[in-house]
């Protein structure tokens, strides 16, 4: 049976001092490689290019909707580098998760950005593997799992490698206070994740083995969330 696994590809992954290719073509053959009876939908995030063009805006005065708003094109951008490295994808990049449900009827990957300004690429995904029935969903991103508390800060803290909605909410809500881009997931996503059922696995998604385990089911090496 088909099955959709979709994955919030945190934007520091693809988007570094450059573009990282080595690592665009890394997750592409991962993903080329999964079993075909797998199809995905992907949220591409904004990396350093949003932060450097938000950032550089934000110091002259510009709004905040106007930064979300060149954080997005930013999304879309590093979305469609990593669409052209992979067949059977779509080539323009939807704006909304309507219009990605529909694409993902007729690709078998479907890669998309942000679709608007007030939340970030984690809920974008999770809007989507709400809408297109996703039961899983991967956040790929530059923490290796959920710690009981900042790692950085307290030396006590422990990897979680299982915990409920409720636990992870907590922990969000914790960590959120002075936010750096460290959260392991934002927060409006994971009561999406909460209120419909979607497991959620936290990966450290700079090592792509991690993440072909996880969609083989074959490990998991971050921390689930369910
Ligand atoms: P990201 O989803 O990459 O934000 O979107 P992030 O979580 O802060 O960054 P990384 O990827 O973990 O490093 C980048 C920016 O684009 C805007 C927000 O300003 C966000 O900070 N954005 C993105 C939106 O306003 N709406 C969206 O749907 C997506």
């Amino acid at each position: 049976m088909e099955k959709t696994i979709v994955i919030s590809l945190g934007g520091s992954l693809v988007s570094t001092d450059s573009l990282n290719i080595k690592y665009i073509q890394e997750f592409s053959s991962v993903l080329s490689g999964s079993p075909q009876n797998l199809k995905f939908g992907i949220v591409v995030g904004g990396g350093m290019l949003a932060r450097t063009y938000i950032r550089a805006l934000r110091d002259a005065g510009v709004n905040d909707n106007i930064l979300d708003e060149i954080g997005i094109n930013a999304t879309r951008m590093n979305a469609l580098a990593l669409s052209s490295f992979l067949d059977d994808s779509n080539s323009k990049i939807p704006t909304t998760v309507n219009e990605a449900a529909e694409l993902s009827r007729i690709y078998r990957f479907t890669v998309m950005g942000g679709t608007e300004p007030g939340h970030t690429t984690d809920t974008v995904a999770m809007l989507l593997a709400e809408r297109i029935g996703a039961n899983v969903m991967i956040n790929a991103t530059s923490v290796d799992g959920v710690y009981t508390a900042d790692p950085r800060k307290d030396s006590s803290a422990r990897k979680l490698e299982n915990l409920d909605y409720d636990s992870a909410i907590r922990i969000a809500i914790s960590e959120s206070v002075g936010a750096g881009p460290n959260v392991f997931m934002d927060l409006t996503a994971l009561n999406i994740a909460k209120r419909s059922r979607i497991k959620v696995h936290v990966v450290d998604g700079s090592n792509t083995v991690l993440i072909r385990n996880i969609i083989n089911g074959t490990g998991n090496g971050g921390s689930i969330i369910s």
